[in-house]
C-alpha cells in the first residue's frame, strides 16, 4: 500500500484565513443561560410534553411540564440546538415556572428575548423553539385534561 491515503488528509489549497460568516455577539445573560441552562432534563410522568424540531437547521427540543391547580409547578427542557435555542428555552422555563396555564400561554418570543436582554437579529427565530415548546407542552396538558373529563 502506498501513501495515497495521506492525500485524503491534505488541507484544501484555498482555505480562508479567517471565519467568513457573520460574527454574532451574545450578551452576558444569554451566555449565562447557554453555559448554565436552568431546568434541564425531562420530568417523569409529566402532565404535558412535546418534542419539536426546526427542519431548517435540524435542532430539536423536548419540553415537559407538571401542573397543579392550574399552575406550572415544574418544567424541564432538553435541547439539541444552537446557543439561541438553548438560552431561550432556559429563559422560557424560568418565565413559565409558577405561572398559571393561561398566563404561560400568553408568553411570546419577544417576552423571552426581552428577558434575555436581546438576541442577535440572526438568532431571533431560534427563540421560537422555546416558546413553541412551552405552548406545545401546555396544549398537550390541556388535551389530557379534557380527555379525562370527557
Ligand atoms: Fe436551529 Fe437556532 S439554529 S434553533
Amino acid at each position: 500500500m502506498g501513501d495515497e491515503w495521506k492525500d485524503l488528509y491534505k488541507k484544501p489549497k484555498e482555505q480562508p484565513s479567517h471565519h467568513e460568516g457573520p460574527v454574532l455577539f451574545y450578551n452576558d445573560l444569554v451566555i449565562d443561560h447557554f453555559t448554565n441552562p436552568r431546568n434541564v432534563g425531562e420530568l417523569k410522568n409529566p402532565d404535558g410534553q412535546v418534542v419539536l424540531g426546526d427542519p431548517s437547521c435540524g435542532d430539536q427540543t423536548t419540553l415537559t411540564v407538571k401542573v397543579e391547580n392550574n399552575r406550572i409547578v415544574d418544567i424541564k427542557f432538553k435541547s439539541n440546538g444552537c446557543t439561541g435555542a438553548i438560552a431561550t428555552s432556559s429563559m422560557v422555563t424560568e418565565l413559565a415556572k409558577g405561572k398559571t396555564v393561561e398566563e404561560a400561554l400568553k408568553l411570546t418570543d419577544d417576552d423571552v428575548v426581552i428577558a434575555l436582554g436581546g438576541m442577535p437579529e440572526e438568532k431571533k427565530l431560534c427563540s421560537l423553539m422555546g416558546v413553541a415548546g412551552l405552548q406545545g407542552a401546555l396544549e398537550d396538558y390541556l388535551s389530557n385534561v379534557s380527555a379525562q373529563t370527557d
